[in-house]
C-alpha cells in the first residue's frame, strides 16, 4: 500500500490558546506528525497566541519539551524538530484587551492576501464572541479564512443556538469548522467506505436484515485532570451528545448523493431528528466506585472530583429508536463510560437470524455478525456460519472473516493519521465534511436536553459501578429485558 499525502497550498495558522493543554496535546502534535510524513508546504506558517508574556524561543522549547515527552525521545528526530519548530512563532495576545493584537495583524500582513488564513478556538467557548469581534475589529478575516472550534459546543440546546449566533454574526457557516475528533478517525470514514463503496452491505442495512445495533465507547481512563469540567457534563454531554451520536448518524443515514459536506451533513442530520426520545427505563446511568478493600484514590469518581455528593454519570447506556423507513423495529443500543475494563470503541451490527432453519435444532441458532472495531486494533470483522470441518454430521459453526487493517494493508495501515492530523489538513483544504454543521450540533442537543431534564426531574442518582468491570449491572439488565446481551468489552 502506498500511503499518498496530498499537498496543501500554503497556510497561515493562527492557535489561540496555544499554551493550553489540547494545543499541547493534540493539534501541535498532529501538526509535527504531519510536517514529518512530509504534508508540510514551504512557506506554511504557525502563529501561537495566548495570553502568557513569552518570547518566540521560549514557546518553542515549550512546545519541544512536550513533543519529546508525549511522542517518545525516540520519536523526535532532532533534525526534523528543529525544522518543525522553525515554522512557529508567538503572539503575547490578549482576547479580551489590545495587548498583541497590532503585532499579530503585522504578522500576518507579510503573507499573500489570498493565503489561506485558518484561526483555530482553542479556548474556552466564552472567548468565542471576544476573539471574533477583535478579528474583525482588525480586518483580519478575508475570503480564504476558515475559524476552528472545539467542543464542548455548549451545554445544552440554548447555549448552543447562542454560540451559533455568536459565531454567525462574524462568520459564515461555511467558514466555520466545528470538530469533533470521532469523524477524523481511520475507522469511522472507513465506516463510509465499507457502507457505500460495496453491494454486499447495502441491501442488507435496514430492519428487515439487521437485529440489533450495539454502539460502544469505553473507556479505561478516569476523569482525573478535567475534574471540573467533567463533573458539570458527565458522559451524556462529554460523550454520547457528540461522538457516539456522530457514529450513530453515520451507521444509520442513507446514501448520501457525493461524498460532499452537506450532502453527508444532511443525510446525518435527518437520523437525529428521526430519532424517538429515550424512555426513562431504557436508560441506565452510571458513576464508578473504588473496587472493595482498594484505596479511593482516582478509581473513585466522588473522590476525584471531590464532590461527595456528586450525581453526575461516568457511564451511560440507553436503547434508542429511529423513527423511518430503514430502521422501524431495530434498536440501537448505546453505551459510554470511563474506568471500564478496557478502551474499546466498537460497533456490532448483529444481523437476523435465517428465516428457517434447514439443518434442525440441533445445528443450535447462528446469525451473522459485522463487527467494526474503531479502536485499538482498528478492523472490520464479519462473522459467517459454516460446517464444522470433519465427520460428525451437519454441526454449524461461526467462523470470522476478519481484516485487520494492520495485517491486510501493511505497515502502513498501522500508523494511519491521527484524527486532529487528518482534520487539520482538511480545514486548510476548506472540506467541511469531517465537520459539524450548526444545524446538526443543535438538533443533537434538542434530542439530548429532554432526556438530561428527564433524570433531573426524577432525581436519579446514577449506579455504581466498580472500576475495572463491564459497568452497572443494570446495563446487562436493560438489555437482558429484550432477551440479548451486550458484546463484551476486549482490549
Ligand atoms: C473527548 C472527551 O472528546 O474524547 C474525553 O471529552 C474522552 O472525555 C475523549 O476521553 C475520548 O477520545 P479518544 O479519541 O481517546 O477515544
Amino acid at each position: 500500500m502506498v500511503a499518498r499525502v496530498i499537498p496543501v497550498d500554503p497556510f497561515d495558522l493562527v492557535i489561540f490558546g496555544a499554551t493550553g493543554d489540547l494545543a499541547l496535546r493534540k493539534i501541535l502534535p498532529a501538526l509535527f506528525k504531519r510536517f514529518c510524513r512530509g504534508g508540510f508546504p514551504s512557506g506554511a506558517r504557525i502563529i501561537g497566541a495566548a495570553r502568557s508574556e513569552l518570547e518566540e524561543g521560549a514557546f518553542q522549547e515549550i512546545v519541544a519539551k512536550r513533543l519529546r515527552e508525549d511522542l517518545g525521545e525516540q520519536s523526535v528526530d532532532p533534525s526534523n524538530l528543529k525544522r518543525f519548530l522553525s515554522f512557529l512563532s508567538y503572539v503575547a495576545l490578549d482576547g479580551y484587551g489590545d495587548l498583541g493584537w497590532a503585532q499579530l495583524t503585522g504578522l500576518l500582513s507579510i503573507s499573500a492576501k489570498d493565503r489561506v488564513r485558518v484561526f483555530y478556538f482553542s479556548v474556552g467557548p466564552k472567548l468565542f464572541g471576544p476573539l471574533a469581534e477583535r478579528l474583525h475589529q482588525h480586518g483580519l478575516p478575508h475570503g480564504e479564512t476558515r475559524i476552528v472550534v472545539e467542543k464542548p459546543f455548549g451545554h445544552d440546546l440554548s447555549s448552543a443556538k447562542e454560540l451559533n449566533r455568536t459565531l454567525a454574526g462574524h462568520f459564515d457557516e461555511g467558514q466555520i469548522y466545528r470538530i469533533d475528533h470521532y469523524l477524523g478517525k481511520e475507522t469511522v470514514q472507513n465506516l463510509m467506505a465499507v457502507r457505500f463503496g460495496n453491494m454486499l452491505f447495502e441491501p442488507l442495512w435496514n430492519s428487515q436484515y439487521v437485529d440489533h445495533i450495539q454502539i460502544t465507547v469505553a473507556e479505561s481512563l478516569g476523569v482525573a485532570g478535567r475534574e471540573e469540567y467533567y463533573d458539570r457534563s458527565g458522559a451524556m454531554r462529554d460523550m454520547m451528545q457528540n461522538h457516539l451520536m456522530q457514529l450513530l448518524c453515520l451507521i444509520a443515514m442513507e446514501p448520501p448523493a457525493k461524498f460532499d459536506p452537506d450532502a453527508v451533513r444532511d443525510e446525518k442530520l435527518k437520523v437525529i431528528r428521526a430519532l424517538d426520545p429515550v424512555e426513562p427505563y431504557h436508560l441506565v446511568r452510571g458513576q464508578y466506585v473504588a473496587p472493595a478493600n482498594s484505596p479511593l484514590d482516582d478509581q473513585d469518581y466522588r473522590n476525584t472530583v471531590q464532590n461527595p455528593r456528586s450525581t453526575t454519570e461516568s457511564y451511560v447506556a440507553f436503547k434508542a429508536h429511529i423513527s423511518n423507513w430503514r430502521w422501524a423495529g431495530t434498536p440501537f443500543y448505546l453505551r459510554t463510560g470511563k474506568r471500564l475494563k478496557a478502551r474499546s470503541s466498537v460497533i456490532n451490527v448483529l444481523f437476523k437470524d435465517a428465516p428457517h432453519s434447514i439443518f434442525g435444532e440441533a445445528a443450535g441458532r447462528h446469525a451473522n455478525h459485522l463487527k467494526i472495531r474503531l479502536q485499538p486494533n482498528e478492523g472490520i470483522t464479519l462473522s459467517v456460519t459454516i460446517k464444522e470441518p470433519g465427520p460428525g454430521g451437519m454441526r454449524l459453526i461461526d467462523v470470522p472473516l476478519d481484516m485487520s487493517f494492520a495485517e491486510a494493508l501493511g505497515p502502513e495501515a498501522s500508523d494511519p493519521p491521527d484524527a486532529y492530523e487528518r482534520l487539520i489538513m482538511d480545514v486548510v483544504r476548506g472540506n467541511q465534511t469531517l465537520f459539524m454543521r450548526g444545524d446538526e450540533v443543535e438538533a443533537a442537543w434538542a434530542w439530548t436536553d429532554p432526556i438530561i431534564a428527564g433524570w433531573e426531574a426524577r432525581g436519579d442518582v446514577p449506579k455504581p459501578y466498580e472500576s475495572g468491570t463491564a459497568g452497572p449491572g443494570d446495563a446487562d439488565v436493560l438489555m437482558r429485558r429484550d432477551r440479548r446481551e451486550w458484546r463484551g468489552i476486549n482490549p
